[in-house]
């Protein structure tokens, strides 16, 4: 059974929520956490935010956490070859009452965030960012994890690794793919497999893991599921299950519906904005005949009671599919 350990925190669950920018928000973590998922990412954070306005942090709810929020990781993005500024963000979540565990994004793509010398743009010199891991080492009482891909126009990743595991990090999240590769690009998890086999820090594997494929990786120590986990949080148990039972479980046809409505539950106690609540709910509405119907619904919808008549509308329909 699954116990890995990420400095003293422990993972006791095999399948970790992936970062989602918009979407691993603190309600959609604590459902996946009822879901047994084994550790839940929160979205990336900038830095430069965190340390120079914090309290704009509050309407975007980025910092939003509880304590059934764990165990969880806060991931950082931004220019860490600035060790000044990072280390200020990284003693800011040190000293915060929530998140386990402190990751930093070496592996976003987007044009805007390597533009700013983050993301996977530090990979092109991963030299730079060396000192501020080892000193956020030094600093931190929570464990430090780095997440990035197998290099960014070529696979440097053995190299990579061998460096920032000198750093002391305490695990690390391999993007199976090259920061200039689309997702259409196969994830190549055989390259992390040999990784695996020369490293002995943790490794979280990433890339295009899904419901129907994910035991295939299950010689990793933790599998981290980002898009297949959109809405469906059902994953996470369907991996826990095949840990302990070496079989499959089954999906209900009300799983997916059933699952949003808990978000919806969970949501009310723990609010994010009514917009990014709405664009998680339409990540669990889909595959069945009409869904897009009530997925433009959701999206001219104003209010929870309007979701709500939605969520009934939805089960009708989901009831008469099945006869
Ligand atoms: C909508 C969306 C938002 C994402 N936001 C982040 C992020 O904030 N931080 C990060 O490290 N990766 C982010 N990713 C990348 C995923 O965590 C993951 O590495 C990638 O999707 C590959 O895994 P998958 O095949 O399981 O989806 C994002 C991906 C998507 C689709």
């Amino acid at each position: 059974m699954t116990n890995v350990k990420i400095g003293n925190i422990s993972i006791k669950k095999k399948g970790v929520l992936g970062p989602m920018l918009e979407y691993t928000t603190h309600p959609y973590r604590l459902l996946c956490n009822e879901y047994d998922c084994g550790l839940c990412f929160s979205e990336m954070v900038y830095i430069n935010q965190l340390v120079y306005a914090p309290e704009s942090l509050n309407n975007s709810s980025l910092l939003n956490s509880s304590k059934k929020d764990s165990p969880s990781a806060f991931q950082l993005v931004g220019d860490f070859s600035d060790s000044v500024l990072s280390l200020k963000a990284v003693e800011f979540i040190d000293n915060y009452n929530f998140f386990d565990i402190i990751d930093f994004n070496t592996g976003c793509p987007s044009n805007r965030v390597i533009n700013g010398n983050s993301g996977s743009g530090l990979l092109k010199n991963i030299d730079s960012i060396l000192s501020t891991l080892k000193n956020a080492k030094g600093i931190s009482k929570k464990p430090i994890t780095v997440k990035t891909r197998l290099g960014f126009d070529k696979v440097d990743i053995f190299n990579n690794v061998e460096k920032l595991v000198n750093t002391g990090i305490d695990a690390i999240t391999i993007h199976a793919r090259k920061a200039i590769d689309s997702n259409n690009i196969s994830s190549d998890y055989n390259i992390v497999r040999k990784l695996k086999k020369e490293f002995s820090l943790p490794i979280i594997y990433n890339g295009d893991i899904t419901d129907d494929n994910f035991f295939e990786f299950f010689d990793f120590d933790l599998l981290m599921v980002s898009r297949n986990a959109l809405g469906n949080p059902f994953v996470f148990k369907k991996i826990n299950y095949f840990e302990k039972k070496n079989s499959f479980l089954e999906k209900n046809f009300l799983e997916n519906l059933n699952a949003l409505k808990r978000f919806h539950e969970i949501e009310k106690k723990n609010p994010i904005n009514f917009v990014k609540k709405k664009n998680m709910a339409l990540q669990f509405i889909k595959d069945f005949q009409g869904a897009s119907f009530f997925r433009n619904k959701i999206c001219v919808s104003k209010s929870d009671s309007d979701l709500e008549k939605i969520f009934i509308e939805i089960e009708h329909k989901l009831l008469e599919l099945q006869q």
